[in-house]
């Protein structure tokens, strides 16, 4: 039986680990084929560590443990030319691109001395970068006609009303790099919007999904566990959990890096043919429960 992917090449970034390997997999165990690309160095407001060379090594790994081609480049999203070049290479392997995921990004929430410059660190990856994703996408798809699809990562911090309000203190724990993110993550709502008015005529398609706490390195950061339990200094996985499923309706204090993907496979495969430009939640009722805001 044909995958819901086959014929496709899939250009995802922040593929080393976490969603973005969970995205490669996924289309790949479907028929794609993977341009995989990742930063694999560390960014030095980011409080966690990102992916590494062996992390993007072993994303190509699974890849190809699913009998499908990967060709993955180190290359980072606020690097336009960088990613141009990659994904120039990825095309030259592999062929006509059919689908973008972008997906890298960080959380640069600063455990210290908050420093204004974590909100353009936020703001150039978070925002820059999906931006440059897109941008060096477009003269690649456009020929391909319908059936091109761009899946962009939101998150629930673009949902939620509170977090981009000015009325937040900058000093709290989200500080300036919490904010940043946030931001960003707003403003690809209403740049999915555009991009997806302005591609339309081409057939391509694009959408935005908006993940709540998925099981990755960025929420099992020290900066999320404090958003969650600041009532105390130290906070460990364990304390996290009841905080974190008290933001659910569902019962679950998380989501999966696989339920993500299984949603953005719909958005890649042609199913999902007739739409774009929409926002979609992944959140575990979250927005339900709390559509003003987490009290
Ligand atoms: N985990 C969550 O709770 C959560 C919730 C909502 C949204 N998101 C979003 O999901 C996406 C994926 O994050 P994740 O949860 O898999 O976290 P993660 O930290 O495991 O993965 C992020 C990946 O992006 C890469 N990356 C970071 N900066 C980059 C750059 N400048 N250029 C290229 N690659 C870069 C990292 O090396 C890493 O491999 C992000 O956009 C994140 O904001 C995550």
């Amino acid at each position: 039986m044909a995958g819901r992917m086959e014929g496709k090449v899939s250009f995802i970034t922040g593929a080393g680990r976490g969603q973005g390997r969970a995205h490669a997999v996924k289309q790949a165990s479907e028929g794609a084929d993977i341009i995989a690309i990742d930063i694999c160095e560390n960014i030095e407001s980011n409080p966690y560590p990102l992916s590494s060379w062996d992390d993007l090594m072993a994303t190509k790994a699974l890849v190809e443990g699913q009998g499908r081609k990967c060709v993955a480049i180190k290359a980072d999203v606020r690097d336009r030319n960088q990613l141009r070049e990659a994904l120039a290479e990825g095309v030259s392997q592999l062929g006509q691109l059919t689908t973008v995921c972008a997906n890298a990004g960080i959380l640069p929430m600063a455990m210290g001395d908050p420093n204004p410059l974590d909100f353009q660190d936020a703001i150039d990856v978070d925002l820059i970068g999906v931006m440059n994703t897109v941008a060096v996408a477009i003269p690649h798809l456009i020929p391909a006609g319908r059936g091109a699809s761009i899946i962009i990562t939101g998150s629930t911090a673009a949902l939620i009303p509170n977090t981009m309000s000015p009325s937040v203190d900058p000093r709290t724990l989200m500080g300036p790099g919490g904010s940043g993110y946030s931001w960003s993550k707003k403003a690809l709502v209403g740049y999915t919007e555009q991009m997806a008015l302005h591609l339309a005529s081409s057939g391509a398609r694009v959408n935005v999904v908006h993940p709540t706490n998925c099981n990755t390195h960025l929420m099992n950061s020290e900066g999320i566990y404090k958003i969650f339990r600041p009532d105390l200094e130290e906070v460990t996985r364990e304390d996290f959990i009841p905080a974190s499923e008290h933001y659910h309706a569902l019962p679950t204090p998380w989501i999966e890096p696989e339920e993500v993907a299984d949603l953005v496979l719909y958005l890649a495969s042609d199913e999902s043919k007739s739409m774009t430009g929409a926002s979609i939640p992944i959140d575990a009722g979250c927005m339900v429960k709390w559509p003003n805001g987490p009290g």
